[in-house]
Formats: C-alpha cells, sequence, structure tokens
C-alpha cells in the first residue's frame, strides 16, 4: 500500500497543524528535510502553513470517519507516510468534577482519545506494510498527574496515555515505534483561551509570573528529536516541563 523506503525522505502525518505545537512541528520537520501532510479544521489557518515548501494541507476533522478515510486515500495516492503524529487536542473547561459540563468532557474523549484512535486505526495499515513505522501520541502530564480543576482534561489524557502504552506493546512485532511526548506548561497562542472560552484575560493569568514557560517550538524540537532517532531507539515517554514548573503544584512565579 506504501511506496515509502527506508532511504527516501521522510514523511510525516501531523493532525492539529493549524496552530501551536502542531503547526511548529510542521515547520520544524520539513526545516529538516521532511515532507509533511497538515491537518486540521481550519482550511484558512492551513493554507497559511503550507506556503511552506514540504508542507501539503488536508482539512480533517479527527473525529470524523469519513474525513480520515478521505485523508488517508490523498496521502497513499501521494507516497504514503512513515510516521504519525497524533496532536490534535485540546481541554475545555476548569470546573471541579463535582460541576464539571458533560458536553465538554464529551468532547474532550472525542478529540483526545476517540480522535487519536480513529487516525491511528486508519494509518496502522501503512505504517506495518512500510516495515519502520512510528507513532508519536501528543498526551500531557495531566495524563499521568490529576489537578483540581482538571476534570475531563485529566480523564481524557490519561485515557490517551493508557491507549498509548497498549499500542506500544501491540505494535512492536510490527516494528513500529510509539513515543509518547507529555508536555507540562506550554503557552501557546490558543490551547488556555480554548479553555477558558475565550477568556483571554484568564488565559495570561495562568502564565503570569512564569519565567519561561515551554513554547511550541521547544516541544517540536523534542519531537523531531524523538522521530529522527534511529528507528529502533524508541523514546517510550518524554516528559517535558519548564524548568519554573518543577512538578503539576509546583510553578515558581516572579514578582
Ligand atoms: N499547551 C499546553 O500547555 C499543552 C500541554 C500539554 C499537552 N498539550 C497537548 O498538545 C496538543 C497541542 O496543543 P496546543 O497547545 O498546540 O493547542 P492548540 O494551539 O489549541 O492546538 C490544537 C490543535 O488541534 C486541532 N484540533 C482540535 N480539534 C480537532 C479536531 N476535531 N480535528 C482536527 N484537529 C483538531 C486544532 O485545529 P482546528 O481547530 O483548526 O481543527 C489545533 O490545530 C494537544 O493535544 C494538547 O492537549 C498542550
Amino acid at each position: 500500500m506504501c511506496m515509502v523506503t527506508s532511504s527516501a525522505p521522510r514523511r510525516a502525518l501531523v493532525t492539529g497543524a493549524s496552530s501551536g505545537i502542531g503547526a511548529a512541528t510542521a515547520l520544524r520537520l520539513t526545516s529538516e528535510g521532511w515532507q509533511v501532510f497538515a491537518a486540521a479544521r481550519r482550511a484558512e489557518r492551513l493554507e497559511s502553513l503550507a506556503e511552506q515548501e514540504g508542507i501539503i494541507p488536508l482539512v480533517c476533522d479527527v473525529t470524523d470517519v469519513d474525513q480520515v478515510a478521505a485523508v488517508r486515500a490523498r496521502i497513499t495516492e501521494a507516497g504514503g507516510i512513515d510516521t504519525l503524529i497524533n496532536n490534535a487536542g485540546g481541554a475545555l473547561g476548569v470546573d471541579t468534577v463535582a460541576e464539571g459540563k458533560l458536553e465538554d468532557w464529551r468532547w474532550m474523549f472525542e478529540v483526545n482519545v476517540l480522535g487519536t484512535l480513529n487516525v491511528t486505526q486508519a494509518f496502522l495499515p501503512m505504517l506495518r506494510a512500510h516495515g519502520e513505522g512510528t507513532v508519536l501520541n501528543l498526551t500531557s502530564t495531566a495524563g499521568v498527574v490529576s489537578y483540581e480543576g482538571g476534570g475531563g482534561y485529566n480523564a481524557a489524557k490519561f485515557g490517551a496515555h493508557g491507549m498509548t502504552g497498549t499500542l506500544r506493546l501491540e505494535e512492536a512485532e510490527h516494528n513500529i515505534r510509539v513515543i509518547e511526548v507529555l508536555p507540562g506548561m506550554v503557552r501557546t497562542e490558543e490551547f488556555t483561551a480554548k479553555r477558558l472560552r475565550g477568556d483571554t484575560a484568564a488565559a495570561e493569568k495562568v502564565y503570569t509570573g512564569v519565567e519561561k514557560p515551554l513554547t511550541a517550538e521547544d516541544i517540536a524540537e523534542v519531537i523531531t528529536h524523538a522521530v529522527t532517532l534511529p528507528h529502533h531507539v524508541n523514546l517510550d515517554q518524554i516528559v517535558i516541563r519548564p524548568v519554573a514548573q518543577a512538578a503539576q503544584h509546583k510553578v515558581i512565579r516572579q514578582g
């Protein structure tokens, strides 16, 4: 099915590539000579990303089976991929479990867990056929440490974390490397503002006094390193925090 060989340029699908970590990863990989298929729902943002040579935009909702199948058909036609980066995701709300809204939890499970499942299932046959496939899942430190107000995001990312571990065990016999990247506090343009339903002032406060939170480019650099290591080297789990966030509950703030 897939025509990629190990001596050919590397080729990746990056989901959630219209902003933040996904966009930075698409740019970083192409700057290293990769061909990148960049998927997300917002066409206009993908189009401007695709001004960079080497990026092919593909509008797609990762939770939609038919849209993902259409993306797979396009990518198959274009020669396939050896690397899948499941980055699409996000948080909605900071409510307690007692107050959490079912529709917020549903959205978080849909995109972070079921979207990742949907895309992974669609591309596993291609990655198996390639012979040296890589799947990299963006989970979060919220997938391994609970915090007050973490609620549905904790639950969804714990789910994605669990699924990633299972996938590694199941796909090793197909020589598929499964990497999990678990970032802590990353200051991206949209993540916290979306979580706080557009309240940009409240979003700003999350980072107040924090010297150098991580940036999307920091995570993109780590992702690029992990997926370009020789294929037999598997960085199973990469936890990345800024120095100012020594643990989930210990954030150093200046002033
Ligand atoms: N920022 C942080 O502090 C942080 C920390 C740990 C982990 N993470 C994780 O890292 C990943 C990227 O985060 P980020 O900070 O870069 O967030 P972001 O800027 O909000 O980007 C999220 C991306 O996901 C896409 N997306 C959302 N729903 C989608 C869907 N149904 N189908 C396709 N694409 C969808 C969005 O694009 P469209 O809206 O155009 O579809 C966007 O490109 C997420 O999984 C997030 O949970 C972030």
